[in-house]
Parts: structure tokens; sequence; C-alpha cells
């Protein structure tokens, strides 16, 4: 992750994980919330964002 600077406080965030063998365990859950609580409560950003295609359930949930 990079050192932010300046008066940043949006972020896009995004997520892949390229084995399927590790997807639908909650690892994709567990990081949108751990990068979405550090961004608010450490970073002090005001809005994350992240798009989604309308047909990828698994990454909209
Ligand atoms: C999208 C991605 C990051 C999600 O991570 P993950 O670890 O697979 O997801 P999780 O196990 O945390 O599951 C997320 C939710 O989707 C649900 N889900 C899983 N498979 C599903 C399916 N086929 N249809 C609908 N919902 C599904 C899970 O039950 C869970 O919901 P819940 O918390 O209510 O139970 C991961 O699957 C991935 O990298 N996929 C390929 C690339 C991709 O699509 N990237 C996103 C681009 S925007």
């Amino acid at each position: 992750m990079k050192t932010l600077t300046g008066s940043i406080e949006t972020v896009k965030l995004g997520g892949f994980i390229g084995e399927k063998d590790f997807w639908d365990k909650g690892y994709g859950t567990d990081y949108v919330k751990t990068v979405v609580k550090y961004s608010f409560k450490v970073l002090g950003l005001h809005r994350v964002w992240l798009r989604v295609f309308s047909f990828n359930k698994r990454a909209i949930k």
C-alpha cells in the first residue's frame, strides 16, 4: 500500500482472487471489511467505493 499525502478523501477499492479454489471461503468479504475499516478509522478517508459488474453476484455481496 502506498503512503497517502495531501487531501485525498476518496479511494476506489479493487480486488481479485486469482486461484478459484480460494473463492467462496470468506476471504473476499474479510478483505473488503478490513480495507474499509482501515480506510475510515486509520486513514480518515470519507468514501471508499468499488465498481462491480451487475452479473457478478459474488462481488456485489
Ligand atoms: C469477487 C471475489 C473477490 C469475492 O471473494 P470471495 O472470497 O470469493 O467471496 P466470499 O467468500 O467473501 O463471498 C462473498 C458473498 O458472495 C456469496 N456468493 C458466493 N458465491 C456466489 C454465487 N455464485 N452467487 C451469488 N452469491 C455468491 C457468498 O455466499 C458471500 O455472501 P454471504 O456473506 O452473504 O454468505 C472473488 O470471488 C474473486 O476474486 N473473483 C474473481 C474476480 C472478480 O470477480 N473480481 C471482482 C471484480 S469487481
